[in-house]
């Protein structure tokens, strides 16, 4: 006797559906299970066979096989034990297997039989419907998230007398139908950088790197405004893609951060960890493996406020992210990878003391303790950060003046309109933007002009420069001119772009 049903599991972000099969012999009773890890499959056997018993049906006799196919693949997530023991009614025939093969169904059951909610539903569920199945059933918490998958019907269960019913042909009632809801307006943000007095240079910053996709590191003396500036980054982004937005909803539903009430993620996302943070929340892995923070910032920003805090073992794993936009989990059972393309801001003040260079210049630090203070910022890291500024505390006069900044909607149709002409530029490429394009690319599509080559050339004897450091100025005036519309790139514009390497110009970083 033979039983089949249908699951999904979890690889990185994406799902795939997991074939369940039973099967029985005569013997000395027992059950058991292939397919999941070791820790995993005691639990399930108990909970499964609690919940058939306690729910009023019949445990099959004999010796219980469950296979979990593909068996080589060790399975995340204890969504199997709703489809194990459904194949276990139909293989005591108290259901028909076939009604077990319309449908893919996912949750954890309780020794009542009550079904728990699970994580990662919405990439099982595009599995599910990638794989021609036309139903799914899901625990009720989870409805709204496999909802979000069109062309696959939702059944929302509360426990497994209720999935029962659905094979025997009653499902009406668990049909979900979801509600109709306003789409929040994602571009609405309590933060605008109109609130921002003065720091005009730090905001021109970041207004180049929204325009040109570039990492930016901002520098200054506690209270100079360098968190209330990178918290208005996201307000000068463009919008996400739709494809961008199911890629971050993805993320956050592997990440059990989907709320129920949700829906599709539609915000960028913006995300500050605190420099206290392990590394397997900074980076992702685990035991049950979920994304870090760096693959919760898909598509948004990572902010690291006071970097220079952050342990030096976390941001040499950072490495990787900055260089391919991935993050790779190694795990027992094989290697796989997490999106992790963000735009990293990050801030850091001058010194241990975060008072060197301030007008009063009451900087009480050594230079060994400086150096080793931004030593901490290795090379690779400091490689992949195009725009260094200087932020400097505000004068009285600036901070109580009534006068407000420019607005984030002005600063964002500039970031659009230098976009769209990247977009342009770079059709035919991998790339989107000014910063993505490295080696020989930059030269190609990051040209300068006589006199702007000249000044780059003289600024690289005078300062030593290094071939990387080159092309961090080439690219950051290429979108310095997309910004004014230039298709030339001037000596302004590469003036202006030199001006953005402040730590080089301090000796802090080759
Ligand atoms: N340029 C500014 N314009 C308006 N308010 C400012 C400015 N700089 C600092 N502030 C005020 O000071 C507070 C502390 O600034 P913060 O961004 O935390 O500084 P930092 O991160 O550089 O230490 C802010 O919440 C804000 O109220
Ligand atoms: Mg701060
Ligand atoms: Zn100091």
């Amino acid at each position: 006797m033979l039983a089949l049903a249908h699951s999904a599991a979890m690889l990185g972000i994406d799902g795939y559906v997991v074939r369940v099969e039973a099967d029985s012999a005569a013997g000395t009773p027992s059950f058991s299970i292939i397919g999941l890890p070791d820790r995993a499959l005691a639990e399930s056997r108990d909970r499964v066979r609690a919940a058939i018993v306690n729910s009023g049906y019949r445990f099959p006799a004999g010796r219980v096989l469950v296979n979990l196919a593909p068996a080589d693949v060790k399975k995340s997530g204890p969504g199997f034990d709703l489809p194990i023991a459904l194949a276990l009614l139909a293989l005591d025939e108290q259901l028909d297997t076939l009604a077990l093969q319309r449908f893919v169904s996912l949750g954890e059951l309780a020794l009542d039989g009550a079904v728990q909610s699970t994580r990662g539903i919405l990439p099982m569920a595009i599995a599910a419907r990638n794989a021609g199945f036309d139903a799914i059933v899901v625990p009720r918490a989870n409805a709204r998230e496999a909802a979000l998958v069109s062309g696959l019907h939702v059944y929302a269960i509360a426990t497994f007398h209720d999935a029962v019913s659905i094979a025997l042909g009653h499902g009406e009632k668990f049909r979900f139908v979801p509600p109709e809801r306003p789409v929040a307006d994602p571009r609405r943000t309590d933060a605008d950088f109109c609130d921002v007095r003065g720091q005009a240079l730090a905001k021109r910053a970041l207004e180049i790197a929204a325009a040109g996709g570039h990492n930016v590191l901002m520098v200054g003396p506690p209270g100079c405004g360098k968190t209330m500036l990178a918290r208005r980054l996201p307000s000068i982004l463009p919008e996400m893609s739709v494809d961008e937005a199911l890629e971050v909803t993805k993320i956050y539903s592997v990440a059990g951060l989907l709320d129920d009430e949700a829906g599709i993620v539609t915000a960028r996302p913006f995300r500050a960890p605190h420099h206290t943070i392990s590394q397997v929340a900074l980076c992702g892995g685990g035991s049950s493996p979920r994304p870090g923070e760096i693959s919760l910032a898909q598509n948004g920003v990572l902010f690291l406020d006071e970097i220079a805090e952050f342990s030096r073992t976390a941001l040499e794993v950072m490495r990787q992210p900055l260089e391919e936009g991935t993050i790779a989990i190694a795990r027992a059972a094989g290697t796989f990878v997490y999106p992790a393309r963000f735009a990293l801001v990050a801030s850091m003040n001058p010194c241990p003391c975060g008072f060197r260079g301030t007008r009063d210049n009451d900087c009480r630090c050594d230079d060994a303790a400086v150096a080793k203070y931004v030593a901490k910022l290795s090379g690779p890291l400091l490689d992949r950060i195009d725009l260094h500024v200087d932020v400097a505390r505000i004068a009285y006069d600036e901070m109580v003046s009534r006068a407000r900044g420019e607005p984030s909607a002005a600063i964002r149709e500039r970031v659009l309109a230098a976009r769209a002409i990247q977009a342009h530029r770079y059709a035919r490429t991998a790339y989107r933007t000014n910063a993505a394009t490295s080696g020989a690319d930059v030269r190609r599509w990051c040209a300068l002009d006589e006199r702007a080559s000249a000044i780059l050339r003289n600024a690289s004897l005078k300062r030593h420069l290094s071939a990387r450091a080159l092309d961090r100025i080439a690219r950051v005036a290429r979108t310095i001119a997309d910004l004014a519309g230039s298709t030339t790139i001037s000596d302004a514009h590469v003036a202006e772009a030199i001006g953005y390497r402040s730590l080089e110009r301090r000796g802090m970083a080759a």
